[in-house]
């Protein structure tokens, strides 16, 4: 393969029938953990409910999960939803006692083996697309958790006359320069990522901001939340964040198939109402990390161990330098009826 724009190569490395890392290598959870495995990813849905709850009395009518792994994430909610209501919430007693909101869990790959069948599974074609049948989502909770990172974008580097160029890539990872910016990356790249010196380098946020727009697009009235690793204007890495990973391990990224690629994601450019970090929205919602009174190990010792396991899952999430870095881009969808 010769040098192709990195945005090219890395939508190839990822998602191509049948040599896209995504389609081959096992799933997320097979190379990398996120917030969304294990006891965080339980906290995680509480949370996740509890924002839903600050602006709404009633369940989502529909729960869905766009890149969602194996369907992790999606099964903590059912868990969550099947459960109590979480504490604090502002559930009415007829919401109580309703139906399960239908969950909805989107990616690229067939539904896996095992999952809940309370679980509906719906395939993407991946990257910057989204499958036509997603779409009249109506009292919608969307989430996407640590999706738009591997969205392929353009990458820029600043030549030594100052103007940005496109960063070409061979499938050894071999990279080098190509012609200069253009029409709408350009733009963007002025706008949000401006004063870059000589060798910096612009992951140009627009094909992130585009398949969020149509996610938003898609959905008559509700919620929808980001939650990835990123940046916002002011605070851009000058160097890049491109990386890669593999078998647990962050490697050199190489667009060949092997290995998961991901760059941070430019969060204030997304359509939003609030942008948030982790650590400050779970704080809001009563997430606080608080491990309980010692007392309890002696009258109610397994209740004792289960909130401290549940302390430390919370802890985990908000612990800045880790998952309490992340933000939330929240978007608020109201239907009008126009007449
Ligand atoms: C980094 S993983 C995160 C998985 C999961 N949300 C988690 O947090 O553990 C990103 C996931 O997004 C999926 N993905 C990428 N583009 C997609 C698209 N357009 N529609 C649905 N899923 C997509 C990938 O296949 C992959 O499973």
């Amino acid at each position: 393969m010769g040098p192709l724009p990195w945005r090219v190569a890395w939508h190839e490395a990822l998602y191509a029938a049948e040599r896209g890392f995504y389609l081959t290598r096992g799933g997320p959870s097979s190379h990398f953990t996120t917030a969304a495995h294990g006891p965080t990813g339980a906290v995680l849905a509480d949370g996740l409910l509890r924002l839903w709850h600050r602006t709404h009395r009633d369940r989502p009518r529909v729960i869905v999960d766009v890149g969602a792994g194996q369907g992790e994430l999606a099964t903590h909610l059912l868990h969550a939803l099947t459960g109590p209501p979480p504490d604090g919430s502002r559930l009415s007693a007829a919401a109580e006692s309703h139906r399960t909101p239908r969950l909805l869990a989107v990616d690229v790959v067939a539904r896996p083996d095992g999952l809940d069948a309370r679980i509906d599974w719906l395939r993407s074609p991946g990257g910057a697309a989204l499958p036509d049948e997603l779409t009249g989502l109506s009292g919608a909770l969307v989430i996407g958790h640590e999706w738009l990172d591997v969205i392929p974008c353009t990458i820029a580097q600043v030549d030594a006359s100052g103007s940005p160029r496109e960063v070409l890539v061979d499938s050894a990872g071999h990279e080098s320069l190509g012609g200069p910016l253009g029409g709408a990356e350009r733009e963007w790249a002025e706008r949000h990522w401006p004063g870059i010196r000589p060798g910096g380098r612009i992951e140009i946020g627009l094909t992130r901001d585009e398949v969020w727009f149509t996610l938003v697009s898609r959905v008559r009235d509700g919620l929808l939340v980001a939650v990835d690793y990123g940046h916002v204007g002011g605070e851009r890495p000058n160097g890049g964040t491109l990386t890669a990973y593999a078998h647990g391990a962050e490697i050199t990224p190489v667009p060949d198939g092997s290995c998961d690629l991901t760059a941070h994601v430019a969060m204030d450019t997304l359509e939003h109402d609030e942008l948030i970090r982790q650590r400050d929205v779970l704080r809001d919602l009563g997430l606080r990390g608080l491990t309980p009174d010692v007392a309890l190990a002696t009258t109610d010792p397994p209740g004792y161990l289960a909130t401290l396991a549940r302390c430390s899952a919370e802890a985990r999430l908000i612990a800045r330098g880790g998952f309490g870095d992340y933000w939330w881009a929240v978007r608020h969808v109201a239907h009008l009826d126009v007449a």
